[in-house]
């Protein structure tokens, strides 16, 4: 076992706050497990992780990364099973990504032992954290930020890598409406959009805020050069239904390759649906709308899992989908996912990793 490879040094709260979970109502990132996990990596080396009562951090002003930006995290689950066990879902494929957006970042590597070790043994200590219920999970979040103190710009020498853990539920409450953006851009080719780090989400803030005073609920990002082409939403990748069949963006240096993303492919796929990974335009987007050839939109990612949009809005003009039902391909597709992840339906990929 990989958790068991090195040593954790581990201080357990003396007692859990456990009680403070209702699983009724559950507000995304508000609460936090007993424990968190903290590793340096000091000029190369990393430390012995630990172990700790979740809390506040100490930190000096002139941090690296609070400067700089030197920061990336990944997002993941952990769900309870209709054993009662808990599992993780594809954890490798965040680890993998996760020294993805590391390279891009010109930060250190996390060694496997320490991220996947350290998901193991919090997930051990913190296991009643785990909500039962249809769309409840616990949200795993690692994250590394640079820890010189620093203020000259280059690469810091000194990294700490943490994981905490948060119980979730639902993330929107009413599918939301979107607004194509056209003027602000998300991400640029050569730039940093597939990588998860931590100013592509405040860049993300303000059009958002704009559009969020225009009463929409997120942004559908298009391409920098031309915004004829769709590529994310919000947080999330994004999906079309047209004429019965699933497209998406295919994934590049602007778009984030996301693991929900690519589950909902292979789900599909299995279920006999046509998939294919290309440039969606707007144009062809909005007409089918009009038409009626379109007939879902929505986002799927690992918070959110899967949302269907009500309505898009482009050029000062909205655009409402129909009502979903569970016949509806998102549905089905939720379905397909959610079932694996609480063992329903069988792993036939290999993608449920028991703790
Ligand atoms: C995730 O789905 O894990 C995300 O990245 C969304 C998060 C920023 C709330």
């Amino acid at each position: 076992m990989v958790a068991e490879a090195i040593d954790f040094k581990i201080n357990k709260v003396a007692e859990s706050r456990v009680n403070q979970l209702d699983p009724e109502n559950i507000v995304f990132g508000t609460l936090f497990t007993d424990h968190m996990l903290v590793a340096d990596c000091v000029n190369g080396e990393w430390q012995t992780p630990e172990i700790l009562p979740y809390g506040d951090i100490a930190y000096n002003p002139a941090l690296a990364s609070l400067h700089y930006g030197q920061s990336i995290f990944e997002g993941m689950k952990a769900f309870r099973n209709v054993d009662d066990e808990v599992v993780m879902f594809r954890p490798e494929e965040n680890f993998k990504r996760f020294n993805i957006s590391a390279e891009r970042m010109c930060m250190a590597q996390v060694p496997e032992e320490i991220f996947m070790g350290g998901l193991q043994k919090l997930l051990e200590l913190d296991n009643a954290w785990v909500p039962d219920g249809e769309n409840n999970s616990l949200y795993l979040r690692p994250f590394m930020f640079a820890s010189d103190v620093y203020l000259g710009v280059r690469p810091s020498f000194n990294y700490r890598f943490m994981i905490i853990m948060s119980p979730a539920g639902q993330y929107y409450a009413n599918p939301p409406k979107v607004k194509i953006e056209t003027q602000f851009i998300r991400a640029a080719e050569g730039g940093v959009g597939y990588a998860k780090c931590a100013g592509n989400y405040a860049a993300s803030l303000y059009p958002a805020k704009l559009a969020q005073e225009q009463g929409y609920t997120q942004l559908l990002w298009t391409d920098a050069k031309t915004h004829t082409k769709f590529e994310e939403s919000g947080t999330m990748n994004v999906f079309f239904v047209k004429d019965g069949k699933l497209i998406t963006p295919k994934t590049s240096t602007t778009i984030l390759k996301g693991i929900t993303r690519d589950s909902l492919i292979t789900i599909a796929r299995d279920k006999g649906y046509e998939v294919t990974e290309q440039d969606v335009f707007v144009k062809d987007i909005i007409e089918g709308i009009k038409d009626g050839s379109v007939t879902e939109v929505f986002g799927a990612g690992t918070a959110v899992v899967v949302s269907p949009f009500s309505a898009i809005g482009y050029e000062g003009e909205d655009y409402v989908l129909p009502e979903i039902n569970s016949d509806s391909v998102s549905s089905v597709l939720k379905k397909g996912l959610n079932d694996v992840r609480k063992g329903i339906s069988a792993d036939t990929h290999g993608w449920v990793y028991k703790v």
